[in-house]
């Protein structure tokens, strides 16, 4: 780090995670978040502390659901859930704030978390939303959740992002994305409505959001110019090789905009790091325990997209016809939302696989084990039924089979270029991106079909 810059880290989604009365039974981290949790707290927190320790970052901006929080804590946990996570960057000696997400205990919070932002940024913090100014900009930390055109927080936003001249670099840090292109429909309008109506008249330099677990650098337009979205996840699984987000989820992107790169959910957990100049910024990509896997220029002219230093290097490993005579285990993956029940049966060229675990909110980690007798029907046409008896709204997408072979690969079809919706959905879907209206294709919720080729 040259003397002269100032450096700062981002860190997205850490759901810091104590017991719970859960009971963990093998396998349950397929629909329970928690067991997940709880091993990210222990085996993956501690290494991204310590290596946002070594980058030595002047402060830490976390976007929110810094802790769990939530369901089957015994008394007191929440609390001492975030104060511990606080805690551990007070005792590493890094200096963070964070942008309350979904998660965090509310009730507890600006007691249990002010003070410590307080000592970080070394003036008194009356609010969860504030905002401080750095060598490298002005930053703004959003509640996402309390936003609301015309409240008092919309107020305060506006004037924060106003009241700066044009050319100083501005850094916005809320929970949820602006831009939501990777997992349909997990927005918040609110909170959507009061950033398009501020963004046509300031547009941020960067802003930055975790909510979804994918990952993405995305640029969007605005008027003559756009802004820079990082959205990220610090949770996730290190050990996975990480694959280009458009391998398990349909981009609705606007037309003008552009995704540089991506990861699904659950792959490459990591940070940001920035080092700001006068007149330059450049900020990198890490996964922890994988060192750097990005290199980006962000200008601050306010009209040019990011530029891309070192762009990050993905595995691909796409499931061919001429693998399948090695398929040792193979699974069905996909995603569905608005499905609270187990009720979505599944056919794999004509085999029963049985019913898909629920997943109410594009969820990933959904599968079904694929039975010997439909690993001997795939072929480069497979057909996939699914129906749901009882079901009149939803919508499903990314379905693809997943193989391990017997050479010790881990391979996958393309999915579908389209997204299965059926009732309110459908309008929902192409509202929230009209300009890819064509990639909504409306299904009969009793019984659909797609086809699942390979190559
Ligand atoms: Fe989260």
């Amino acid at each position: 780090m040259n003397r002269s810059s100032y450096r700062f880290a981002v860190f997205f989604d850490t759901h810091y995670c104590l017991e719970r009365t859960l009971e963990l039974v093998p396998g349950c981290a397929e629909t329970s978040d928690i067991p997940r949790y709880q091993w990210m707290a222990r085996c993956l927190f501690p290494r991204m502390l310590e290596e946002l320790r070594t980058h030595r970052p002047h402060l830490c901006v976390c976007t929110g659901d810094i802790c769990e929080g939530g369901a089957h804590a015994s008394p007191g946990v929440l609390e001492r859930e975030l104060r511990e996570v606080i805690g551990h960057f007070e005792q590493a000696g890094l200096p963070m704030v964070n942008a309350r997400g979904t998660h965090e205990p509310g009730g507890v919070y600006a007691a249990a978390a002010l003070p410590a932002f307080s000592r970080a940024l070394g003036r008194k913090l009356e609010r969860n939303w504030f905002h401080f100014d750095t060598p490298a900009g002005r930053f703004a930390v959003i509640e996402y959740l309390t936003l609301a055109p015309g409240n008092e927080q919309a107020t305060w936003l506006e004037d924060a992002c106003l009241s700066i001249p044009a050319d100083t670099p501005l850094f916005l840090a809320a929970h949820a994305p602006i831009a939501n292109f990777a997992r349909p429909l997990f927005s918040h309008r609110p909170m959507q409505t009061v950033l398009a109506s501020l963004f046509a008249r300031r547009r941020p330099t960067i802003f930055f959001c975790g909510h979804t677990h994918n990952q993405a650098l995305s640029w969007h337009r605005v008027g003559d110019g756009g802004f820079a979205q990082v959205k990220g996840s610090s949770v996730g699984f290190p050990g996975v090789r990480p694959e280009p987000l458009s391998t398990r989820h349909v981009l609705l992107l606007e037309e003008a905009d552009t995704c540089f790169f991506g990861v699904p959910e659950d792959q490459a957990p990591g940070y940001w790091i920035f080092d700001a100049e006068p007149g330059r910024l450049v900020g990198s990509w890490y996964g922890t325990g994988r060192g750097r896997l990005a290199r980006v220029h962000f200008a601050l002219d306010g009209k040019s997209p990011p530029e891309i230093l070192e762009a990050p290097v993905f595995g691909s490993p796409e499931l061919l016809a001429a693998d399948l005579p090695l398929v040792r285990t193979a699974t069905l993956e996909m995603f569905t939302y608005g499905l609270e029940n187990d009720d979505l049966a599944c056919r794999l060229n004509g085999v029963p696989l049985g019913r898909l675990p629920a997943g109410g909110g594009f969820a990933a980690r959904r599968f079904l084990p694929l039975p010997k007798a439909a690993v001997r029907t795939l072929s480069t046409r497979n057909e996939l039924w699914l129906g749901s008896p009882t079901t009149s709204a939803m919508f499903a997408g990314g379905a693809r089979i997943a193989a391990i072979t017997y050479d010790g690969r881990t391979l996958a079809s393309r999915i579908p270029p389209v997204l299965f919706a059926a009732g309110r959905f459908v309008e929902a879907l192409r509202a929230a991106c009209p300009a890819r209206s064509e990639r909504i294709q409306p299904v009969d919720p009793r019984g659909f079909s797609m086809e699942l080729p390979l190559a």
